[in-house]
């Protein structure tokens, strides 16, 4: 946690502040992860704008992130997740990054919406049990297609699987986009509510 999320923490969480943060103040934190957050290949405040107006509009209880970072997504996520009583369950394996995620979803004050998971998705995903809501694919790029083949068998009908850079890292997807882009079982579009691009495939 960087200092200006520090004192950020420590003033909001003081006597003056009692009681649960509203979205506005958690936004205000996510304000201040912004600048480190585009070192670790986060996604940017429009796109995370998206996946919490997503989770709402799922009504999504059941919700799997593939490499939390920062836990910069996760936060908007898990604010979705609040308003909808579901959960989030979020993998990283970088112990540093899981660290500094358990902080700020603590300093954002989402801890209860959230299941961080130390964790190589690669092993951890198989085991998690569905239905799932939404999947928000954000680790390597060239494991999508494995993450994918796992996580579509576990998703509900009208759920829908997300994938992060598709407009930056489109060399990286070809074969994931092919897949996605063709399988009977799944309706793709992409979205662009920042420049890094999502595809979303909904499942039918
Ligand atoms: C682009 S960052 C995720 C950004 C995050 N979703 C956000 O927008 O705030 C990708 C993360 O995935 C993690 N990662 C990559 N492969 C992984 C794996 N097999 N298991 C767990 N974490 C993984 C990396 O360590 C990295 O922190």
């Amino acid at each position: 946690m960087g200092l200006v999320a520090l004192l950020f923490f420590v003033v909001m969480r003081s006597g003056f502040c009692a009681g649960p943060m509203s979205d506005r103040e958690i936004e205000a934190y996510l304000e201040t992860m912004e600048a480190p957050s585009r070192r670790y290949n986060n996604v940017e405040r429009a796109e995370g704008a998206y996946l919490r107006d997503l989770v709402r509009r799922l009504r999504a209880k059941r919700v799997l992130e593939i490499g939390t970072s920062t836990g910069y997504s996760g936060i908007w996520m898990a604010m979705g997740l609040r308003q909808t009583g579901g959960r989030l369950i979020t993998i990283e394996y970088n112990r540093e990054r899981y660290a500094s995620a358990a902080a700020n979803f603590t300093a954002a004050g989402l801890t209860e919406f959230v299941d961080a998971r130390h964790a190589d998705a690669v092993q951890e995903v198989p085991g998690i049990e569905g239905p799932l809501d939404l999947v928000f694919l954000d680790a390597v790029p060239g494991d999508n297609l494995l993450y994918y083949g796992i996580v579509l068998p576990k998703m509900r009908r009208g759920g829908a699987i997300v994938a992060h850079n598709v407009r930056s890292h489109p060399a990286d997807m070809v074969q994931f986009l092919k897949v996605i882009g063709s399988d009977p079982a799944v309706k793709t579009e992409i979205v662009t509510p920042g420049r890094q691009g999502f595809s979303v495939s909904w499942v039918k």
